[in-house]
């Protein structure tokens, strides 16, 4: 495995690459991590990984300063996992001067994550299309996990017709049901036992839809004030269309049930695909 940390080194060692699949992370990778990579084994010969936590998409008050940064296990990990490039570039490389060119994805970026975290899908936008020109893959492998991310990196490349393939790959859980995410480290053993509780209510949202109940805003109710109630601050708890994140009508079939909400200082996301029969 070659560990990379410029740009022009990657361009070398890729160039004569045929076929290249490209998971792009912040670090601090866990099973849910390498799950993409061993789906994206099956989609190409050349394996890439990137390490780089992005300031561009994190807001004033968020954990980019404290955000776990664990380069030495990582590349052990991805050793194991048969990946074949690591690119780890330093802040300078990948932002030398201040980015001005910028991508706006759209009406994505002004709903639930988007209206949340003001300006975070314009830094992920941006440096994901920074990345791809960096690494230039015919495919790149993304987690359902951040369901939103997936549409918005999706919708750059269709609309910007860049030539690579969305690979999107299921959330990896803990036992419990909690979603992995680099952010559960924040996690106090207390919160640690309570965190389970986002994906106990998005379920028990999946139940009653299966069950045939349709007050999509009761439901969404219902579990803010559970989880409130628990101690939790709840951003958002939402039933949605799957492409545009629209409030759907009670016909419409395909559904994600969408949650993000604090626990202490941490702020945790998670979502449910859902499938009404008619
Ligand atoms: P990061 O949070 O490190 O996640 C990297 C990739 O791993 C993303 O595609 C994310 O959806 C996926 N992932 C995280 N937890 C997962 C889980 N439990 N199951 C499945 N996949 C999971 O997302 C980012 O980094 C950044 O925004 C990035 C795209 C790298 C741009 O900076």
């Amino acid at each position: 495995m070659d560990r990379l940390h410029t740009v022009s080194e990657l361009r070398q060692r890729l160039a004569s690459e045929r076929r290249i699949v490209f998971v792009p992370t912040m670090g601090n990778l866990h099973e849910g991590h390498l799950d993409l990579l061993r789906a994206g084994h099956h989609h190409g010969d050349c394996l890439v990984t990137s390490l780089f936590v992005n300031r561009l998409q994190f807001g004033k008050g968020e954990d980019f300063e404290r955000y776990p940064r664990t380069l030495t296990a990582d590349c052990e990990q991805l050793e194991k996992q048969g990946c074949h490039v690591v690119f780890a570039p330093d802040e300078k490389e990948v932002y030398p001067e201040l980015q001005q060119c910028v991508v706006e994805p759209s009406g994505l970026q002004h709903v639930l994550e988007g209206a949340a975290r003001p300006g975070h899908f314009r830094g992920v936008a941006t440096v994901v299309l920074k990345l791809f020109h960096m690494v230039q893959p015919q495919v790149a492998v993304f987690g359902q996990k951040d369901y939103q991310q997936c549409l918005v990196v999706k919708e750059m490349v269709r609309q910007l017709n860049l030539p690579i393939d969305i690979l999107a790959v299921n959330t990896r859980r803990a036992l419990d049901g909690l979603a992995l995410s680099s952010r559960n480290s924040y996690l106090s053993v207390q919160e640690r036992e309570e965190a389970p509780a986002l994906y106990r209510q998005l379920s028990l949202i999946q139940t009653a839809l299966a069950a045939g109940q349709r007050d999509f805003d009761a439901l969404e109710r219902e579990a803010t004030n559970t989880l409130d109630s628990r101690g939790w601050q709840t951003d958002y708890i939402a039933i949605r269309e799957r492409h545009r994140l629209g409030k759907p009508d009670p016909s419409t079939p395909d559904l994600v049930i969408l949650g993000a909400a604090k626990l202490g200082r941490t702020r945790l996301i998670d979502n449910i695909e859902v499938t009404l029969s008619p």
